[in-house]
Order: C-alpha cells, then structure tokens, then sequence
C-alpha cells in the first residue's frame, strides 16, 4: 500500500514546449493530449483509486479564442478515442466544472460517458474543465445552503457537497513545467496533498516519471498535522515512564 490513492495533476507547459520548438501554442495542447492517455492508463495500472487532470481553469478563459476553441477540440477528440478504453478499463469518469460554454454535441458525449461508466468499479477519472477550486467551494456552500437553510456548515457537510465527493482528499499533487503553485486547483481537497514539482513539460511527460514520482512521494513521511513516527514512539515511551514514575513503579 503506497498510502497515495488519488493524484492531480496540472498538466503545464504545453505553450512554452511549444515555443522552444518555433511553433504554435496550440501545437503544444495537440502534444499535451496525446501523454494524456498514457497518464491515464498508467495510473489506472498502478492501481489508483482516483486521478483529477486539469485539463481547463475559470481563469484559462481570457487565453485568445483560437486557443480556446482546440482546447475544447482536444478534450472532444480525446472522448472519442477513449471512450471504449474508459470503459474496457473500467474507468468511471466524470468532468468536474461548468461544462455549459461546450457545444450540445460535446455536453452529450459527456453525459453518455459519465452514464455508461457509472456503474464501474474501477479508478475514478476526473478532467477539471472549466474548473476554479474556490468556485467548487463556493457552489458546494450554497448547494449545502439551499438543502439545509439555517443549519451551521461543517467540514463534512462541505465535503459532501463538492463537484465529486467520492473522489475524495488529493494525496498527491504534481505541477509539469516548473512552476511552483497550486493555481486554483482541489483547493479543499489538497489541505494535506503532498505536492510535487517536476520541470519537465507536460508534452515530455512520461508514465516513468509518473510512476517514480509515485514510488518517491510514497516514501514520505506524511503525518497531518501530527507528529513525526519517531517522535511519536519516543513521546509515547516517555508518556508510559511518566505514569510508571507517578504510580511510583
Ligand atoms: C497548460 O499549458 C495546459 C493547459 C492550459 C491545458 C492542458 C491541456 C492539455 C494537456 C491538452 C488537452 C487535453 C485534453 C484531453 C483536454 P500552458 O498553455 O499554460 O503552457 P505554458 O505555461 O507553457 O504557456
């Protein structure tokens, strides 16, 4: 048991790999989607419980329209392609976001998919399409809010009201491309994630890494909030010798 059940993943650098080539921004979001299935298979080998890609942020909006409309190309070509892997794989997918800016065509896809692997068992896939982490808190509030008027808000009660609360907390965070922050990603779902930067660029990631990544995040010591082991053990082993000393044994 490698303690890591569920990965995010922000998939960055797609423009600047790209850009290092001479070519078009776009060119690198075509490259992107490609490792996309290769992620996803493998975390499904690796027997993750649960893998949330970032795929589209609220903020990714103000990019120019061209970049936009492949964008969402992309993500409906990947549907197509994958749809009899999601399934065959037992895959349950889901997107997680405000998908009413896709075309008609695009949002029925996705419903079908989310419809047909339903009923799987296996790892739950998740693409954070039109997705802002304090909007996902912000509507969870108010869908609370509206169910239960009047009644204090509790941490379960945010939870259980999230875009897909099943998934549960994100044990791993990785970022491609460098850059250090968490952009607005599973805000309330990484309070305890740990995170993990690599410098390679989305389009060069690969399942080693993937994989390595895992393998080393794995080894960490994660103690939410508590003590080290170590120090847990010495803390307990003295905490017996204080109640030996004042029963005066
Ligand atoms: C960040 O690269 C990446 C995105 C904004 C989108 C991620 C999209 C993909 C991996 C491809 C789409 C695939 C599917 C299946 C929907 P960036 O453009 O911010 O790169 P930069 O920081 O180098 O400019």
């Amino acid at each position: 048991m490698s303690g890591i059940n569920h990965v995010a993943i922000i998939m960055d650098g797609n423009g600047r790999w790209a850009a290092e080539r001479r070519r078009p921004r776009v060119w690198g979001h075509v490259r992107g989607s490609r490792i996309v299935s290769e992620i996803v298979s493998a975390a499904a080998d690796y027997g993750l419980q649960a893998l949330t890609l970032y795929a589209f942020s609220t903020e990714n909006w103000s990019r120019p329209k061209e970049e936009i409309n492949t964008l969402f190309r992309l993500l409906r070509k990947f549907l197509l392609r994958e749809r009899k892997k999601i399934l065959e794989n037992n895959i349950r997918f889901k997107i997680i976001g405000d998908i009413s800016n896709l075309s008609l065509e695009t949002r029925n896809l996705i419903l079908d998919i989310e419809a047909e692997s339903s009923k799987n068992t296996g790892m739950m896939l998740s693409f954070a399409f039109s997705y802002g982490g304090r909007r996902e808190i912000v509507d969870a509030v108010n869908v609370y809010l509206e169910k239960n008027p009047g009644k204090p808000l509790t941490e379960e009660a945010i939870n259980s009201c999230l875009y897909r609360p099943e998934a549960g907390d994100v044990d791993l965070m990785i970022r491609t491309a460098g850059d250090q922050r968490i952009s607005n990603f599973m805000l309330w779902e990484s309070s305890y994630a740990e995170l993990f930067f690599t410098a390679t660029k989305w389009p060069d990631f690969t399942s080693q890494e993937f994989t390595q990544i895992i393998d080393a995040v794995s080894k960490r010591e994660r103690r939410f909030g508590g003590l080290p082991n170590g120090d847990k053990l010495e803390h307990e082993s003295a905490a017996k010798n204080t109640e030996a000393f004042s029963h005066g044994r």
